[in-house]
C-alpha cells in the first residue's frame, strides 16, 4: 500500500566487525513449521543475546532464504530474482553450487556473541535442519585476508551502500530486501607465499603494504580488481557490499576466505563471478583463482525485518503430499507389493 512506511531491512548494512559466524543449513522434510518459528523469533533472539553487550558488542544477525526453500515455507509471491546459485565451469576453474536453504550471517565485535546466538538458533533448529557448512571467521590484522591484502577497501558506504544493496521499486512487494551470494574459498598459501610481493600485487591489482590501487597502465586485465570492477560504457558502476572473513585451522593447514556479497540484484554479483571464472577477453580468468578454490556456493534472498515479524502464510498443504507422508510413516506396502521405498539395488 502506498501509504505504508518504508520496510525496515535486516541489518545487512551493519559495519564490519571483529567476528562472524556463517551457518548454512537445509530444511529437512517436515521441518518447515519449526523453521518458520525461528524466522519469526530471530529479531527477539538477537535482542536477547545482544542487548547486554549493546554498547560495544555490535551483535547482528541476517537470515537469507534459498530458492528451493521459499515455496516450502511461504504461500504467495516470490522475490523476482530468487533462483539457485548457478554453477560456472571455466576452462580452469569452477564455481560450484552447493545446497543451502537458509544462511545465518551473524556478526559481532566478539566471537562469544556470535557463538551464543548461533547456539540459540541451532538449539531451535536441531532435528529439523541439516547443517551444510559452519564457518567461524575473524578479522586479521589491518582488515587483511589470509593472502595478506587489505580486503573491503572499495566497499560502498552510506547512501551508496543502501542503493547497491537494497531492493527498491523494481520489485515493490520485496523492497527493502536484498540478495546475498556466499562462497567458501580455500587458499593454496604455499603457492601464494612462493610469489614475490610484486607478483602478488599483479594478481590482486593493489599494493600489498599501502593498499593503493595499481594504475590502469600497470594493472593486469586478469587481476582480481580489474575483473570485479563492473562499469557500463556510460561510466555507471555496479557495486556489491562484501563482508569477507578469513577463517582457518592451523593444524589442518586450512586457510580460507569466506566470501559474502550483498546486492539488490544477484545479477551484479553473477556478472563478477562470470568474469572471474569464465574470463573477459583478453583475460582468461581471475588470477586470484589460481590460489583460491571455492568449495561452496549458494544464493539467498534476504527478507526485511518486517517480513520476519509478520511472515506470509505457509503454503496450503497439498493433499497428495500429506497422503505420501502418511504412507511412508506406516510403511504401507505399495500396489506392487514392495515397501515403496524405491530400488535398493546398486
Ligand atoms: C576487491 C579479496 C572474492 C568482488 C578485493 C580486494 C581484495 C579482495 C584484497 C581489494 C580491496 C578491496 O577493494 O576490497 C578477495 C578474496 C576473495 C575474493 C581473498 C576470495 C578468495 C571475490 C568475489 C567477488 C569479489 C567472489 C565477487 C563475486 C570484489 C569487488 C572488489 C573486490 C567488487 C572491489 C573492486 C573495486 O571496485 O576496486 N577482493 N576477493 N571478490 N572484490 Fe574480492
Amino acid at each position: 500500500c502506498a501509504h505504508s512506511q518504508e520496510p525496515v531491512p535486516q541489518p545487512v548494512l551493519s559495519p564490519l566487525t571483529g567476528a562472524a559466524l556463517f551457518l548454512v543449513v537445509t530444511v529437512d522434510q517436515g521441518g518447515e513449521p519449526a523453521v518458520r518459528e525461528v524466522l519469526s523469533d530471530l529479531n527477539g533472539l538477537q535482542r536477547a543475546v545482544g542487548f547486554r553487550a549493546t554498547l560495544d558488542g555490535k551483535l547482528s544477525a541476517v537470515v537469507g532464504i534459498g530458492s528451493r526453500a521459499w515455496d516450502r515455507l511461504f504461500a504467495g509471491p516470490r522475490p523476482a530474482d530468487l533462483h539457485p546459485f548457478r554453477e560456472l565451469a571455466g576452462a580452469r576453474h569452477r564455481a560450484v553450487s552447493t545446497p543451502g536453504d537458509l544462511l545465518f550471517h551473524i556478526r559481532a565485535a566478539r566471537p562469544d556473541l556470535c557463538f551464543a546466538l548461533g547456539a540459540e538458533i541451532m538449539d531451535r533448529l536441531r532435528g529439523v535442519v541439516t547443517v551444510r557448512d559452519e564457518v567461524h571467521g575473524f578479522t586479521y590484522f589491518d582488515m587483511r585476508d589470509l593472502l595478506g591484502f587489505v580486503d573491503g577497501t572499495e566497499n560502498p558506504t552510506g547512501p551508496a551502500a543502501s542503493a547497491a544493496v537494497l531492493i527498491g521499486d523494481e520489485d515493490p512487494r520485496f523492497s527493502g530486501g536484498s540478495y546475498v551470494i556466499v562462497q567458501k574459498y580455500m587458499h593454496d598459501l604455499r603457492a601464494w607465499n612462493a610469489l614475490p610481493v610484486e607478483a602478488q600485487e599483479m594478481v590482486i591489482g593493489r599494493r600489498k603494504l599501502s593498499d593503493i590501487e595499481l594504475d590502469d597502465a600497470v594493472k593486469p586485465v586478469d587481476s582480481h580488481v580489474a575483473l570485479t570492477t563492473i562499469e557500463d560504457p556510460d561510466g555507471t558502476k555496479h557495486e556489491i557490499l562484501r563482508d569477507n572473513m578469513p577463517f582457518g585451522t592451523v593444524g589442518q593447514g586450512e586457510f580460507g576466505t569466506y566470501f559474502i556479497g550483498y546486492a539488490r540484484t544477484p545479477a551484479v554479483t553473477e556478472r563478477m563471478l562470470e568474469r572471474m571464472f569464465l574470463g573477459a577477453p583478453p583475460a582468461a580468468h581471475d588470477r586470484i583463482l589460481d590460489f583460491s578454490t571455492p568449495v561452496t556456493g549458494s544464493l539467498f534472498y534476504v527478507p526485511t525485518s518486517d517480513f520476519l515479524d509478520n511472515l506470509p502464510d505457509p503454503p496450503a498443504a497439498r493433499e497428495n503430499e500429506e497422503t505420501d507422508r502418511a504412507d511412508r510413516a506406516d510403511a504401507v506396502p505399495a500396489a506392487d507389493g514392495s515397501l515403496g521405498i524405491g530400488d535398493l539395488r546398486t
